[in-house]
């Protein structure tokens, strides 16, 4: 593929397109072993339009291949009259859809489509509107060439009675496969109104209006790209509940602006999601946060994996100043694949976020680790260690108020930034007010900050995975996520321990350098 992964800026551990403007992931999908990451994308610039679905394949979730388009605006570049927005697929394994020629299994997704459609009003005016609708394509070779179904797209052309005039915010289905009830469900948003509408189908082309969702938590932005899974809590099979993902854009966590991602713990029946008591806050103030950080947005499940190994990739950008990054010639990276599960913590059921495993087949060019049994209020430089990082930490409280690492710095310090815990607040924090180019937006430059409680022995664990523009924090077990976007100088490569305001009791530090994982 035509780049050399060596521009400024360019993720080289994280999915980032050889050229032009991505947004959400879309469409995961693991089938035949191999994992299927198709995403939001402009074919013919770098800013969001001519909505298309992009693709890139991987054997281990790490290495990642760009291939061709999977779904082409239609009428591009001349006249665009559909636009392919958001969606999900599916392995078709049973047929249903009986799309599958020669016993071969047919993937299917369904996706959003956006058109410009003419209305006329009762004065006889004609007036034009955006017609947001669910449609599904095919695919028999395995992913790669996809065709719409244009017999009956949409197939789901309108939001469901008494909300029939939220046709213009109607959007991003998500699908799966119900065990139980041996059907398929779909998710969607009616955006603006904070609800979402799942549906049933026996064959993925005549869906039935099931329940609804909503309004709950987060309503400040509109509500997007939802995700409905199973997860067993505390590994116990017998104690099995459902998270519901949904995006907010904007009305992010505490301190960033644009768009953030909530969930809801609870249960589901075939029919309806109700979350539990403990995931709903009354008079929609707050949420639980996904990530804390402010680039962490469309977040969306692999379908075709066990859902022990339930895996999320989202968005590492924000519609706030998504647009104006100093990325050329893309816009845009993936988050690093996740691995969710559920644990109770302080007798709450917790969604815990690891980096997937898979992830480890990074190559490595070497580790350093060091441990202090008391580390003296002050610094210590740990040299050049460059900008691919992936830090393992974990100290205890002694009288310091912070304690953290600087990465990606200038050898005077000038750029740099800074990762760490604040003992008072209890709180981790990533600061990026000096991390380089942060003038093309004046939200840009600010701390962000995720609540962790300390374990019950003392220690805090934080471990960080740093590319050339991008922060990921998992504090804890995963508990805390907070993943910010940095824009460094290509010479940012040091890297220094520090506690602030006095000691840090029990310090380890692991640095694995990891290099790219371009093909
Ligand atoms: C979320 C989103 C979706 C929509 C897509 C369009 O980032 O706004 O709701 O389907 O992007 O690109």
């Amino acid at each position: 593929w035509a780049t050399s992964y060596k521009e400024p800026y360019r993720p080289q551990f994280h999915f980032s397109p050889a050229k032009n403007w991505i947004n959400d992931p879309v469409g995961l999908l693991h089938h035949n072993g191999t994992y299927h990451l198709y995403y939001q994308y402009n074919p013919g610039g770098i800013e969001w339009g001519n909505m298309s679905w992009g693709h890139a394949t991987s054997d281990d979730l790490t290495h990642w291949e760009e291939q061709p388009i999977a779904l082409l605006a239609r009428g591009f570049p001349e006249n665009v009259t559909e636009m392919f927005f958001t969606g999900s697929a599916v392995a078709d394994v049973n047929n249903t859809s009986g799309f599958g020629v020669d016993g071969k299994t047919p993937l299917v997704a369904v996706y959003t489509s956006s058109y410009q459609v003419t209305q006329t009003l009762p004065s006889g005016k004609e007036v034009k509107a955006n017609q947001q609708s669910q449609s599904i394509a095919y695919s028999i070779d395995d992913g790669m060439a996809w065709t719409t179904y244009d017999e009956a797209n949409p197939v789901i052309q309108n939001p469901p009675t008494p909300y029939q005039n939220q046709y213009e915010n109607f959007r991003d289905p998500f699908i799966f496969w119900h065990e139980q009830t041996n059907k398929w469900i779909l998710v969607t948003a009616l955006s603006e109104i904070h609800k979402l509408v799942l549906w049933t189908s026996d064959n993925l082309k005549d869906w039935k209006v099931l329940s609804e969702f909503g309004p709950f938590n987060g309503v400040g932005g509109v509500w997007e790209c939802p995700n409905l899974f199973p997860l067993d809590l505390d590994n116990d099979e017998s104690k099995t509940k459902w998270v519901m993902i949904v995006g907010l854009n904007p009305g992010g966590p505490p301190g960033t602006v644009g768009s953030g991602t909530q969930y809801f713990i609870g249960s589901f029946d075939g029919t309806k999601f109700t979350p539990d008591d403990e995931s709903v806050y009354p008079g929609n103030k707050t949420s639980n946060w996904m990530d804390w950080g402010p680039d962490y947005y469309a977040t969306t499940s692999f379908n075709g994996l066990p859902s022990t190994d339930h895996t999320v990739i989202g968005w590492m950008n924000n519609w706030q100043y998504g647009t104006k990054i100093p990325a050329y010639p893309w816009h845009g990276a993936m988050t690093a694949p996740r691995h969710l599960s559920l644990k109770t913590i302080n007798e709450k059921p917790t969604l815990i976020q690891q980096p997937n495993e898979a992830w480890k087949s990074i190559e490595s060019q070497g580790k350093h680790s060091s441990t202090w049994k008391t580390f003296n209020q002050g610094s210590k430089d740990l040299g050049p260690v460059g900008k691919t990082l992936d830090v393992e930490l974990e100290f205890s409280a002694s009288d310091a108020s912070k304690f953290g690492i600087i990465v990606q710095a200038t050898s005077d310090w000038k750029e740099q930034t800074a990762i760490g815990y604040d003992f008072k607040g209890k709180q981790i924090f990533v600061d990026r007010t000096k991390s380089g180019d942060v003038s093309f937006d004046e939200t840009f430059a600010s701390v962000y900050h995720a609540p962790l409680i300390p374990n019950s022995d003392g220690t805090v664990r934080l471990r960080i995975l740093v590319d050339w523009s991008s922060i990921e924090v998992f504090g804890g077990d995963g508990e805390a996520t907070l993943t910010a976007q940095i824009f460094p100088s290509k010479n940012a490569t040091f890297a220094q321990l520090f506690s602030d305001g006095g000691d840090t009791r029990n310090v380890q530090l692991g640095v694995r350098r990891v290099s790219s994982t371009w093909k």
